[in-house]
C-alpha cells in the first residue's frame, strides 16, 4: 500500500469504485440489527462484518475502502485473522471513524443543532489507529434544516471541527473524509430541495474556508457531502433528474478542483435511489473531481435483510451486498440501467 496522501485519496476515488459505511457505534448497530430481530454482542457484529468483508467480488472489484467503528478495527475473524487483514487481502484500505458524535450545541434557538465532538486527544488516536492500519479517517458534522436553524454559530462551529480534524489526520498521514450532512430526514425534514441548495452551499462554502485557515491540503482528502434533496417529510419531491443536476451545478460552485473525490453518503434515500441520483451525476460528465459513493444503508440495507443474523444466509448476504455494490460501482462510473437492477 502506498503512503503518500495524495495516492491514498486518489485511491479512494478509484474509477467505479466507492467506500463502505460500516462504521455505525455500537448504539446505531443495534437499531439496525432490531430490525431484524437480533441481539447485538460482540459475536454477531463481528459475524455480520466479517460476511461484508468476505464479499469477494464487491470488496475486490466496487469497494475501494472501509470505514470501520473502534471495536471493528480491533477485532479479529471467526477463524482469527483481524479483521483489517481480511479487507486488505481483498484490496480495499481500512478507514476509521474518529468523532464522538453529535452532540447538543449550546446557546442555541433551535434543539436541533449540533456540534460532533471528538477532538481532544485526537493526535494520540490518530497516531494508534494508523498503527493498527487505517489509512483514512471520516467526521461527521450534522446541519439541520428546522425552524430557525441552521444557525451561524452551527454552521461555523462544526466547519472549524471539520477542519481542526482534518489537519490532525494530515499530519498523522491520514486522510481525512471532510463529511458535513445536511440532513434530509427526521421529524423536521420537510423543507424542499431549493432550501437544501441555499443550505448546503452555504455549509460547504463555510467548510472550505476552515480547511483553508488550517492549512489542509486539499489533494489529500475526500469530501462526504449530502446531495441536493428535498426533506424526506417534504410533499414536493424533486425528480432524480433536478437532484443530480443541482447537486452537480452546487458542488462545482464549491468545491475546488483539487479535491481528487467526492463520495457521498446515502442519508436516508433507498438503495435505488441513491443508486440512480449518482449514476444522472456522472452522466453529465465534465465533472473536476470523482464522483463516488460512500454509503452506509443504502450499500447495506439489503445485505442484512438477506442474511437475517442467519449462518446459513451467509452467501445469501453476501450476493445482496455484492449486487448493490456492483449496481454502485457503475453509477460511480455513469453507467448504472434500471433493467440491471431488474436482471439481478
Ligand atoms: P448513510 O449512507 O447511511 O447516510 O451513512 C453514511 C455515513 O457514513 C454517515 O456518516
Amino acid at each position: 500500500m502506498t503512503e503518500k496522501l495524495e495516492d491514498i485519496a486518489r485511491a479512494m476515488v478509484a474509477p467505479g469504485k466507492g467506500i463502505l459505511a460500516a462504521d455505525e457505534s455500537s448504539g446505531t448497530i443495534k437499531k439496525r440489527f432490531d430490525k431484524i430481530n437480533l441481539a447485538s454482542t460482540e459475536d454477531s457484529r463481528r459475524d455480520y462484518r466479517e460476511m461484508l468483508f468476505r464479499s469477494a467480488d464487491a470488496m475486490k472489484n466496487h469497494v475501494s475502502g472501509v470505514i470501520l467503528y473502534d471495536e471493528t478495527i480491533r477485532q479479529k475473524a471467526k477463524d482469527g485473522t483481524p479483521l483489517v487483514d481480511v479487507m486488505k487481502a481483498a484490496g480495499s484500505i481500512p478507514g476509521i471513524k474518529v468523532d464522538t458524535g453529535a452532540k447538543a450545541l449550546a446557546g442555541c434557538a433551535s434543539k436541533f443543532e449540533t456540534i460532533t465532538e471528538g477532538l481532544d486527544g485526537l493526535r494520540e488516536r490518530l497516531a494508534e489507529y494508523h498503527a493498527l492500519g487505517a489509512r483514512f479517517a471520516k467526521w461527521r458534522a450534522v446541519i439541520t434544516i428546522a425552524d430557525r436553524c441552521p444557525s451561524y454559530n452551527c454552521i461555523n462551529a462544526n466547519a472549524h471541527a471539520l477542519a481542526r480534524y482534518a489537519a490532525l489526520c494530515q499530519e498523522a498521514g491520514i486522510v481525512p473524509i471532510v463529511e458535513p450532512e445536511v440532513v434530509m430526514d427526521g421529524e423536521h425534514s420537510t423543507h424542499d430541495i431549493d432550501a437544501c441548495y441555499v443550505v448546503t452551499e452555504w455549509t460547504l462554502k463555510e467548510v472550505f474556508q476552515q480547511l483553508y485557515h488550517a492549512n489542509v491540503r486539499l489533494d489529500g482528502m475526500i469530501l462526504k457531502p449530502n446531495m441536493v434533496i428535498a426533506g424526506q417529510r417534504c410533499p414536493k419531491q424533486a425528480s432524480a433528474a433536478e437532484v443530480a443536476e443541482k447537486t452537480v451545478k452546487l458542488l462545482k460552485s464549491c468545491v475546488p478542483s483539487t479535491v481528487p473525490g467526492i463520495a457521498f453518503l446515502s442519508g436516508g434515500q433507498s438503495d435505488e435511489a441513491a443508486t440512480e441520483h449518482l449514476s444522472r451525476m456522472n452522466a453529465i460528465g465534465d465533472l473536476p473531481w470523482t464522483l463516488t459513493f460512500s454509503y452506509g444503508r443504502a450499500l447495506q440495507a439489503a445485505a442484512l435483510k438477506a442474511w437475517g443474523g442467519k449462518p446459513e444466509n451467509v452467501a445469501a448476504g453476501q450476493r445482496a451486498f455484492s449486487h448493490r455494490a456492483r449496481m454502485n460501482g457503475l453509477a460511480a462510473l455513469g453507467k448504472w440501467d434500471q433493467k440491471l437492477e431488474e436482471a439481478a
